[in-house]
Parts: C-alpha cells; sequence; structure tokens
C-alpha cells in the first residue's frame, strides 16, 4: 500500500518511522514534510491546507491510506475533502474536529455530558468578559477559542494581568480571530499527563501516557511553547486513574461525539490534570501530540496501519494495543531565542551518531536540506528521544544522545523528565 502523510514537524517525522515499519507499506510520501522525513518518505511540495491539490495526489498516486498529523487541516475538513472522493483518510472530520478547533465547544460538550472539567465562562463581548473578572476567582486562565499553535492560553495571576488578557485576546486580537470568543476558566493546580487514544466512532482505546512540557525554560518558566520534551509513560497516571478515566472520561467523550451527530474517527488526545478532585479534562486535541507521538510511538508494538485501517473501517473493537513494557524520554533541541525571534539557517551535524543504534532516535521538526548539509529551519529544531529500561535509565540515555548533536544556537531543557525523581 501507498501512505501519503501530511505535516512537517517531529510528530508526523514519528508517524512516518512508525508507518515505515509496517509490512503493509511499500512507499510513503509526505507533504510537505522535512529533511528528515525524507529518509523515510518522498516529500512532496504542496502545504498541508492546500486540500485540492492533496486530493489530486493522493488519486494519482493511488494513496491506499492519508494520514493527517497536523490540527489545522483537520478543523478546516481535509478529511471531509479526501471522503468527497472516496479517497481512505485517517482522522476526525471537520463536525468532530471542533472538539480542538473550539474550546468553547468541548467545554459545553463536557459540561452537557457531565465529563470533569474545570468551571468556565463564554464570552464574545470583552466588556462582559472583564466585568466578570471584577468578582471573579483568581488565579484565572484564559483561553481563545480557536486554534493558536498552543499558545492561546493565559494563566492570570490578579485582575490586572486578567483584564490585560482580555484585551491581548479579543481587542488586539494577537491571535486574530481565535480569539473572537474566548473561554474564561477556574485554576486548576496539579499533574498533567496526556492521553493519546485510536477511536473509530464508537469504540476508543488509549496509548501509553505521556508528559510534555509546555514553557520554555527549565523548572516550567518562560513563555508557553508547542512542547520542549515528553516522558513516557507517566509515573502519575496509575492504574486507578485510568479506570476513572476510562469510566468518566474517554468513553464518555466519544459516546457524546456520536450523540451530536459527529462521531469521532482518528486520534483523541485528551489532556489531563490530576487534581485533588480527581483527574479532569484540561483540552482535547484531534490528532497526535507533539513531541508525545516521539515517546509514544516508538514504544508502540502494534502495526500502526492495521489499527488506522481498523479506525477507518470501523472495526477498532477487535484489536488490542500494546505496549513495551519500559520507558521514552525526548528532549527538543530548539533554536535559542523559541518561541519568540531566533535564528534560522544554522548547520547540524552529528545525525550519523544515531545510526545503527538500537532505542536511540532523532526525530526532525525544524530542519531543511541546503547544499551545505542539513540547517536548521523552525524553531523546535529536532527532538532526540531515547528508550530506557525505565526512565530514569531513557533520561540519562536521552540527555547523552542531545550531546551528539551540534548547531550554533543550539538550546534545549536540562529538567525533562525531572518530574520522574518525584513519582
Ligand atoms: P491547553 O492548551 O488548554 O492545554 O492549555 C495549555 C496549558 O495551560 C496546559 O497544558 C496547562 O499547563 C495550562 N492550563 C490550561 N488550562 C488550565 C487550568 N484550567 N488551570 C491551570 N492550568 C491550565
Ligand atoms: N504537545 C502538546 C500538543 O501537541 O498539543
Amino acid at each position: 500500500m501507498k501512505v501519503l502523510i501530511v505535516g512537517s514537524g517531529g510528530r508526523e517525522h514519528a508517524i512516518a518511522w512508525a508507518v515505515a515499519k509496517s509490512p503493509k507499506v511499500d512507499k510513503i510520501y509526505c507533504a510537505p514534510g522535512n529533511a528528515g522525513i525524507s529518509e523515510l518518505a518522498e516529500c512532496v511540495p504542496i502545504g498541508a491546507m492546500e486540500f485540492d491539490k492533496l486530493t489530486a495526489f493522493a488519486k494519482e498516486n493511488e494513496i491506499g491510506l492519508t494520514i493527517i498529523g497536523m490540527d489545522d487541516p483537520l478543523v478546516g475538513g481535509v478529511v471531509d475533502a479526501f471522503e468527497k472522493e472516496g479517497l481512505r483518510v485517517f482522522g476526525p472530520k471537520k463536525n468532530a474536529a471542533i472538539i480542538e478547533g473550539s474550546k468553547a465547544f468541548s467545554k459545553d460538550l463536557m459540561k452537557k455530558y457531565n465529563i470533569p472539567t474545570a468551571a468556565y465562562e463564554t464570552f464574545t463581548n470583552p466588556n462582559k468578559a472583564i466585568t466578570y473578572l471584577e468578582t471573579a476567582k483568581m488565579p484565572i486562565v484564559l483561553k481563545a477559542d480557536g486554534l493558536a499553535l498552543g499558545k492561546g492560553v493565559l494563566i492570570c495571576q490578579n485582575r490586572e494581568e486578567a483584564i490585560d488578557g482580555v484585551k491581548t485576546l479579543m481587542l488586539d486580537k494577537q491571535f486574530g480571530t481565535a480569539g473572537d470568543t474566548i473561554v474564561i476558566e477556574e485554576f486548576m493546580t496539579g499533574r498533567e499527563v496526556s492521553v493519546l487514544a485510536f477511536c473509530d466512532g464508537k469504540t476508543i482505546k488509549c496509548m501509553t501516557s505521556a508528559q510534555d512540557h509546555k514553557r520554555a525554560k527549565d523548572g516550567d518558566q518562560g513563555l508557553n511553547t508547542g512542547g520542549m520534551g515528553t516522558f513516557s509513560p507517566s509515573p502519575f497516571y496509575t492504574k486507578e486513574v485510568e479506570e476513572f478515566c476510562e469510566k468518566y472520561v474517554y468513553q464518555p467523550t466519544i459516546d457524546a461525539m456520536a450523540a451530536e451527530g459527529r462521531p469521532f474517527t482518528g486520534i483523541l488526545f485528551t489532556g489531563l490534570m490530576l487534581t485533588e478532585d480527581g483527574p479532569k479534562v484540561l483540552e482535547y486535541n484531534a490528532r497526535f501530540g507533539d513531541p508525545e507521538a516521539q515517546v509514544v510511538l516508538p514504544r508502540m508494538k502494534n502495526d500502526m496501519i492495521e489499527v488506522m485501517e481498523a479506525c477507518v473501517d470501523g472495526r477498532l473493537s477487535e484489536l488490542t494495543l500494546e505496549f513495551e513494557d519500559n520507558a521514552a524520554v525526548c528532549v527538543v533541541l530548539a533554536s535559542d531565542g523559541y518561541p519568540l525571534a531566533y535564528e534560522k539557517g544554522k548547520v547540524i551535524t552529528g545525525f550519523e551518531n544515531f545510526k545503527g543504534k538500537e532505542g536511540y532516535y532523532v526525530f526532525h521538526a525544524g530542519t531543511k536540506k541546503t547544499e551545505e548539509g542539513i540547517v536548521t529551519n523552525g524553531g523546535r529544531v529536532l527532538g532526540v528521544t531515547a528508550k530506557g529500561a525505565d526512565l530514569k535509565e531513557a533520561r540519562a540515555n536521552a540527555y547523552k544522545a542531545t550531546e551528539w548533536i551540534a548547531f550554533s544556537n543550539k538550546y534545549m531543557r536540562n529538567d525533562i523528565g525531572k518530574a520522574i525523581d518525584e513519582a
């Protein structure tokens, strides 16, 4: 079978790596891809939002399955465009991807179906939002309704910050129309866990858990980023927490979406916070996490194509997901300055150090091939993943492997997985 992957980040590199292991696959294409992905797939210069070009390419090249990695095309309806042409595609349709595309939608869904989440109010009028904040309990959380590259969430310590936040989101429109509607939410504390799951519209099967580190700097300081590193599994995601979430979160979410006439097929990513009052949903995403995929997929034993086909065909209930009984840690190597301004075009060396090393991976995020070699081409440049018998070993291995790569403005967090020591 020929497979087309849509996207260009570290997540799509990890997906391509998992797809390449499937004996069912003869050829992989990736649109638009990156330098690392081009070692596994033929990269084609089509953007993720160019739906007509993507479907035309899939038809011409007899693609057996297209996998959508990114949120923007999913929320924009790329799956509907493929299905309209009779093409097989893995991902939720537009009416289901809204679970990520609109925070107001997902909060209303959770409220209607009693899925545990933080208390909230939705606003389309900035004055009403400001009036509400005058008596609300602090700290408080402001969220742009729409997609904002994981950066549309403001944690406000006091009223002044919160009122400024409303201005940033709704009046200055820092995230464009994504901030036309905002959700104002109760501030929660606890450990965060990411749980990715395969879904076929009726059945949901969870993968092993992971934890992301969203802030740019050590000690969870600095600005929010797309994710600076991950570990899997989370030692805080106990059997008890898992059972609670299976009963009150995952299946209820899939049932709720089906009941709303929006059956969810694809990857449902549930961001959880383990609070004193039990696990609560922080957010849903309609795709693999980045860099969660980089620690979860290397531990998956199943043939991913088999699982994805079962999702598309509505027979996921027949399968069992299996994961290795080990651990993985991913440390993101970024361009210094990310998520603000940073320089690109720095030559990266050391990829050869990963050749033939079992359990070590270098997933490309923002890289480009040039005549000088592979150069940096984004804020997050690479995700260095290593496995180990347990989390501590995986972390030591991952940090050792970060030393194998060099580029001039290389930046990373030094405390990815520090929480492991407290488990
Ligand atoms: P989200 O994109 O909704 O996952 O939010 C991004 C990050 O903001 C989360 O990973 C949390 O660290 C933080 N966050 C979001 N909502 C809350 C909340 N209600 N209370 C505390 N922190 C939150
Ligand atoms: N790592 C968080 C995300 O992919 O949204």
